[in-house]
């Protein structure tokens, strides 16, 4: 069935939901052994089966305890509470084995399958109302989908053996390295009043006065940014910001991780293929400071997330803001990047209708876009139905990535979604677009 991204669910939608998302995650797991998914592969990320435990929890949660009454607590205390377990001490949890795990999770969802046949979406309770909660648990589960992704990424003791089911498609234009197009002003519509799929951060709508600006056509490539390292760009300190410059000092950065240099020149690996880099494709595994170096060195600057936003959804010929970049439908993998089974980034240009109303190629899947926006609300933000999927880390510790990955589930990526990370993390998929000011 055709998953919607958004929109009112029914019982037997949501049902379907929930079945679908945990089809993806046993998929991704699938190739790897009790080992592989009980290591903690780097210090970043979880034991994947921690992430496993936390998914059906987090469901038991939601779809059962808090499904009627009033909401108790915001995260159930115990072995797979992110709060009281930093992802550094996950390793030493006793996990159960994924046989357990599949007994458990089980046993969760006939009882979350039960209480459904009683639920009305119909209500006044917004938790309820449309299937809200229900999708959210599967946007939930999707994007732990692409935490487990970044941790097999990362993977120790060989690496993984990733189900790729599709190749990438080849480019349908030329690429004009570092080619610009033009916003040309405005007030523009940002956020949704959405209650159907979004999160609390992405309301509510709101409208910002935005100046003329340029902003990049594509993402920055892989050949674009062996242009900066080339140019010594690692080495300059008047490219880098304060804080940019000492990270890049203390972490030794000389190139985006996973990049390796030999003889022959640069070769990057994507989970189990490794290959030279491909300059036609968006550079990933960047950290905020060198998307903020090399916008300097190409003269351009990072874009704020208003007007990525404005980028990804502004209609010049109508003044309104789309729903997505090529209009109403939603996102899938015959649009866009997305939903991880091409297990790369793809050449820009591959995509024909991948494309904004102003000219923004890929503003939706390939990389997560890093923005010079820190992570906060919207004027007029609520925090539902928990403080703690965003307002807990609402400040200036944190910098904005907008658009999704090609590891991102179309559930969960949106014009409005909003991603955010700390500025020195590359082991998201992230690379950036470069924006300038007009005149
Ligand atoms: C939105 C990706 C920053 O992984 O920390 C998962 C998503 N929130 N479970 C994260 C999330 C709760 C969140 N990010
Ligand atoms: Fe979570």
């Amino acid at each position: 069935m055709a998953v919607l991204s958004i929109g009112a669910l029914t019982r037997e939608g949501a049902s379907a939901l929930l079945a679908e998302a945990r089809e993806r995650t046993l998929l991704l797991v699938s190739s790897l052994t009790s080992a592989d998914l009980r290591t903690q592969h780097d210090v970043l990320m979880s034991p994947i089966l921690w992430d496993l435990g936390h998914i059906a929890h987090f469901e038991e949660l939601w779809l059962t305890r808090n499904l009627a009454g009033p909401i108790e607590f915001s995260e159930m205390p115990g072995m797979y509470n992110p709060f009281e377990h930093p992802r550094r001490t996950r390793a030493e949890l006793p996990l159960p084995a994924l046989d357990e795990w599949s007994a458990m999770a089980g046993d969760i969802r006939s009882r979350v399958l039960a209480l459904l046949e009683e639920t009305d979406f119909d209500s006044d309770n917004p938790l309820l109302r449309d299937g809200y909660v229900y999708r959210m648990v599967a946007q939930h589960e999707y994007q732990h989908n692409e935490t487990i992704l970044q941790t097999l990424q990362l993977k120790t003791g060989g690496p993984y053996q990733a189900p790729r089911r599709w190749e990438s498609p080849r480019p349908t234009r030329d690429h004009q390295p570092g080619a610009m197009v033009r916003f040309p002003g405005g007030t523009v519509t940002l956020g949704t009043d959405d209650r159907t799929a979004s999160y609390d951060n992405e309301r509510p709508a709101h409208q910002v006065e935005l100046p003329e600006f340029w902003i990049d056509a594509t993402p920055v490539t892989n050949g674009e940014y062996a242009g900066f390292i080339d140019d010594g760009g690692y080495d300059r300190r008047e490219l880098w910001s304060e804080a940019g410059w000492a990270w890049r000092t203390e972490a030794r950065l000389v190139a985006p991780q996973h990049w390796e240099q030999s003889s022959g020149g640069w070769s990057s690996r994507v989970m189990n293929r490794q290959a030279p880099i491909d300059s036609a494709r968006p550079v990933c595994h960047v950290c905020y400071y060198e998307a903020e170096a090399f916008a300097r060195w190409a003269n351009k600057r990072l874009p704020t997330e208003m007007e990525w936003e404005a980028a990804a959804r502004f209609d010049p010929s109508t003044g309104s803001t789309r729903a997505h970049p090529w209009g109403d439908e939603d996102p899938s993998p015959e649009l866009a990047n997305v939903d991880q089974l091409a297990f790369d980034v793809a050449p820009v240009w591959s995509y024909p209708h991948n494309v904004s109303p102003i000219g923004c190629y890929g503003m939706i899947g390939d990389v997560w876009e890093w923005t010079a926006t820190d992570f906060d609300g919207y004027p007029g933000f609520t925090p539902f139905p928990y403080a703690e999927y965003s307002q807990t880390f609402f400040g200036s510790e944190y910098k904005v990535l907008r658009g999704g990955s090609w590891a991102t589930r179309p559930g969960a990526i949106r014009t409005t979604f909003r991603n955010w990370d700390y500025p020195i993390r590359r082991q998201i998929f992230s690379g950036f677009r470069c924006a300038r000011s007009a005149g």
